[in-house]
C-alpha cells in the first residue's frame, strides 16, 4: 500500500506517529509562515501543516499544489492547537515531512465540496468528479449497504440468486423495448429485457423453488424523477405460496432493510383495496404519510340548481385542515395551478370554515348556511379549516385531487422525508382499456393471475376483472409489484385471447412459456422492488438520478461519454442495417 492509514480515521490515539496518506487536495490556505492543505479520501479530510520549521523546498512545493492534485503525504501526527469538532480528524494534523505529487489536476469545472457551485448539467459531463462529492458518494455507499443487506436477508430464506440473459426477445410489459441488431442473423433483433419475467417463471417450472436477481432491466420509454430508461430490480420469485406468503416475506425484507441500514423499525403495513385507494386518495399509490382522504359530495351537493355539480359525473374534495388562512389571491392561484393543462381541472370550489365558526364558500349563491352545514359534517371540518372540491368525470377528477392533496400536503409542510408510510395496495384489475389501441392491456402483465372467481367475467364485464396483484407503496411512491401467475396452459391462452393475441400470434411470441406449463408448472408467483427507488427513498431524495454511479438525462442521453451516438457506416454494413457505405 502506499499508505499507512486513510484521510478519516487518524485521532490523538495516534499522537507522535510518522504516518503516510494520499488523497485529493481539497484545499490550501497560505497563511503567511504557514500553510495548511486539506487533503481528502473517500474516508474523509485530514489537515497538512508546513510551517516555518519546514524545509524550504517543502514549503516552495506545498505553495505549488492545486486543487484535486493527487499527493501522498509523509509526516508526524500532532495535537491542534485550534480543534475542529465537527471534522472526524479535527484533534490533530499532520507536520509534513515529505510530499510526492501523485498527479497533477486541472482546476475542476465546479467545487468538489458538499455544496456546489456546479449545474446539473456541468456535473452530469464531470460525473466522475461530481462522485468526489461526499452527498453522492455516500448514496451510493448506502446503496452497497442495501444491496449487501437484500442479498442477507433473502440468502437467509434459501432464496437462489440467478442470473437471466441479457440478450433477450420482447416481452410486453407496458413500455417499448430496447432492441439490439444480430449480426449472426441478419434483419433479426434482440430485445433487453424490460425484466427478467417470463425467465423467473421458467426457473420456478425448473424447481428452482425461490429465485432472486439484482438486475438491471430496460425500458425505453418516457423519463421522469422517478424512471430510468436502464434501472434496477431486486427481483424475486416463489414456488408453493399464496399471495399471503409473498406479502409477508417482502414486507419482511423492507422492514429488515430499514432496520438495518436506517435503524427504523416499521410496524406492520397497512393493506388497501386498489378501489378503495382510488376513492380514497385517486391514486393506486397513496401518500398515506397524512390524511386528507376525499370524501364524497354527489349525495349533499347535487339538485341545488349549480349545474357544474349537477352536470358532474363526481363531486369530490379534501379537507385541507388549517388551511382556512389561505387568501383569495392564494386561492386563485391554485386554481390557476390546477387549470395547467398537466392537470387539465375546470376549477375550483372552496368554503372556509373561519375561526369564528362561519362557513363560507365559493359559491354561497346556491348553497345557504345551512347546506354548507351539510358539508362542514361530511368534511367534518373544525374552525380553521379549509374544504377544496373539484367535479367532473369520475376518473379525470380523481387524478386532478391526487394532485391537488399531494400539492397541499407538500404546502402545509405533511410530506416530512424522514417519516416513512408504507403499504400494500392489492386486488388492481386485471386488464385496463388503451385508448391509443382502443383494446384491453393487462394493467400488470399478460401472466398475471385473475382471482379465479373473477374469470367468468373476462367474457362478460372484463374491466372488472380483478387480479392477484399487489403493489408495495412508500410515501406515496410505487416501490415494487407483483402478481400470482397463471401456470396453467388453457388459462394462459385465455389471457391472451383477452388481450387480443391470435393463437398463433400467442404461440409465436409466448409458445416457450406455454409448452414449460405442460411440464409440471408448480403455482406460483413472485414480485420486483425498484432497487433505484427504493435507495432514493433511502437517501430522502426525490430523484433516482443521484443514487446511480452513471444516470441518463432526461431525453435518455449520457452526456459524460456522449451517448447515445452514431455508428460507422462499416457496423451498420455488417449488421445489414445498411447496406450501401
Ligand atoms: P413492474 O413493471 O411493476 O413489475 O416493475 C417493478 C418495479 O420496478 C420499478 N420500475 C422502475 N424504476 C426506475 N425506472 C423505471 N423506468 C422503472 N420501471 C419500473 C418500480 C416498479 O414497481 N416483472 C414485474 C414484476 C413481477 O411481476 O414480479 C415487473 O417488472 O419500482
Amino acid at each position: 500500500m502506499l499508505r499507512t492509514h486513510t484521510c478519516g480515521e487518524l485521532t490523538t490515539g495516534n499522537l507522535g506517529e510518522t504516518v503516510t496518506l494520499c488523497g485529493w487536495v481539497q484545499k490550501s490556505r497560505d497563511l503567511g509562515g504557514t500553510t495548511f492543505i486539506d487533503v481528502r479520501d473517500r474516508y474523509g479530510l485530514t489537515q497538512l501543516v508546513f510551517n516555518t520549521d519546514s524545509d524550504a523546498t517543502l514549503r516552495e512545493q506545498s505553495r505549488d499544489l492545486g486543487r484535486e492534485f493527487v499527493i501522498k503525504v509523509t509526516g508526524k501526527v500532532v495535537e491542534r492547537t485550534n480543534k475542529n469538532a465537527k471534522m472526524a480528524t479535527g484533534d490533530i494534523e499532520i507536520i509534513v515531512s515529505a510530499i510526492e505529487v501523485l498527479n497533477s489536476a486541472k482546476i475542476p469545472p465546479f467545487l468538489i465540496e458538499d455544496d456546489t457551485d456546479g449545474g446539473e448539467e456541468l456535473r452530469a459531463k464531470y460525473r466522475y468528479l461530481d462522485l468526489r462529492r461526499n452527498p453522492i458518494r455516500n448514496n451510493l455507499v448506502m446503496r452497497h449497504k442495501l444491496a449487501q443487506e437484500v442479498r442477507r436477508y433473502l440468502d437467509s430464506l434459501d432464496f437462489i440468486e440467478v442470473e437471466t440473459p441479457v440478450l433477450i426477445k420482447s416481452t410486453p410489459e407496458g413500455a417499448r423495448d430496447f432492441v439490439v441488431p444480430s449480426r449472426m442473423n441478419p434483419g433479426e433483433f434482440y430485445a433487453l429485457p424490460q425484466s427478467p419475467q417470463t425467465f423467473k417463471q421458467l426457473l420456478m417450472v425448473s424447481g428452482f423453488d425461490r429465485y432472486f436477481q439484482i438486475v438491471k432491466c430496460f425500458r425505453d420509454e418516457d423519463l421522469r424523477a422517478d424512471r430510468q430508461p436502464e434501472f434496477t430490480q431486486i427481483d424475486c420469485e416463489m414456488s408453493f405460496i399464496t399471495q399471503e406468503d409473498i406479502l409477508n416475506t417482502f414486507e419482511g425484507m423492507a422492514r429488515h432493510l430499514f432496520k438495518n441500514v436506517k435503524g427504523i423499525e416499521l410496524g406492520d403495513f397497512p393493506r388497501m383495496q386498489y378501489a378503495d385507494a382510488m376513492r380514497l386518495y385517486g391514486s393506486d399509490k397513496p401518500d398515506i404519510r397524512f390524511g386528507m382522504e376525499f370524501v364524497e359530495l354527489n349525495d349533499v351537493v347535487k339538485g341545488k340548481d349549480f349545474s357544474v355539480f349537477d352536470n358532474a359525473e363526481l363531486v369530490v374534495g379534501i379537507n385541507a385542515t388549517g388551511a382556512a388562512e389561505y387568501t383569495r389571491k392564494q386561492l386563485d392561484e391554485l386554481t390557476e395551478w390546477l387549470k395547467r393543462p398537466q392537470i387539465g381541472a375546470t376549477g375550483l370550489i372552496y368554503m372556509r370554515h373561519n375561526a369564528d365558526g362561519t362557513l363560507k364558500s365559493s359559491v354561497d349563491k346556491f348553497y345557504n348556511e345551512d347546506e354548507l352545514k351539510k358539508w362542514s359534517a361530511a368534511f367534518n371540518t373544525q374552525p380553521g379549516d379549509l374544504v377544496l372540491v373539484l367535479a367532473g368525470l369520475t376518473d379525470k377528477v380523481r387524478k386532478q385531487l391526487n394532485e391537488l392533496r399531494l400539492e397541499m400536503g407538500t404546502r402545509l409542510g405533511l410530506r416530512d422525508k424522514k417519516a416513512y408510510a408504507p403499504l400494500w395496495v392489492l386486488d388492481f384489475p386485471l386488464l385496463e382499456w388503451d385508448e391509443e389501441t382502443e383494446r384491453f392491456h393487462a394493467m400488470h402483465h399478460p401472466f398475471t393471475s385473475p382471482k379465479p372467481e373473477d374469470i367468468p367475467l373476462l367474457e362478460t364485464d372484463p374491466k372488472n376483472v380483478r387480479a392477484n396483484a399487489y403493489d408495495m407503496v412508500v410515501n406515496g411512491i410505487e416501490v415494487g409489484g407483483g402478481s400470482i401467475r397463471i401456470h396453467d396452459r388453457a388459462l394462459q391462452s385465455l389471457m391472451f385471447k383477452h388481450l387480443g393475441f391470435s393463437p398463433e400470434e400467442a404461440q409465436k411470441q409466448f409458445g416457450f412459456l406455454m409448452d414449460a406449463f405442460e411440464f409440471g408448472a408448480p403455482p406460483h408467483g413472485g414480485i420486483a422492488l425498484g432497487f433505484d427507488r427504493l435507495c432514493s427513498i433511502f437517501a430522502e431524495l426525490d430523484s433516482i438520478r443521484d443514487v446511480i454511479a452513471f444516470p441518463k438525462n432526461n431525453s435518455g442521453r449520457d452526456v459524460m461519454i456522449d451517448s447515445p451516438s452514431t455508428i460507422a457506416d462499416t457496423q451498420l454494413n455488417e449488421l445489414k442495417i445498411k447496406t450501401t457505405v
